[in-house]
C-alpha cells in the first residue's frame, strides 16, 4: 500500500504530485505548483517541496551515471 503525504496543505499537492512533475524536468517548486494548476500560497511547504525536487533530480542523475557506465 502506497501512502500519500500531503506536502502543500493550502493546495492539496501530495509528494507524488510534486515528484511526477519534477520527473518531467521541472526543477523549481514554484513552477511545479503552477504546472499543477495551483500556485504557491502561504509558502510554508516550499522547503519540503524543494527537497523533493532535489531528490528526484539527484536520482535521475544517478540513473544516468549508472546507465552510462554499463558495459
Ligand atoms: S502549505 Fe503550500 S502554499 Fe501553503
Amino acid at each position: 500500500m502506497m501512502l500519500v503525504m500531503y506536502v502543500c496543505i493550502c493546495n492539496g499537492h501530495s509528494d507524488r504530485d510534486i515528484k511526477r512533475v519534477a520527473q518531467s524536468g521541472v526543477s523549481c517548486a514554484r513552477d511545479i505548483y503552477i504546472q499543477l494548476g495551483k500556485p504557491m500560497r502561504c509558502g510554508r511547504c516550499i522547503d519540503m517541496a524543494e527537497e523533493l525536487v532535489q531528490k528526484v533530480h539527484e536520482s535521475t542523475i544517478d540513473n544516468h551515471k549508472t546507465v552510462g557506465t554499463r558495459r
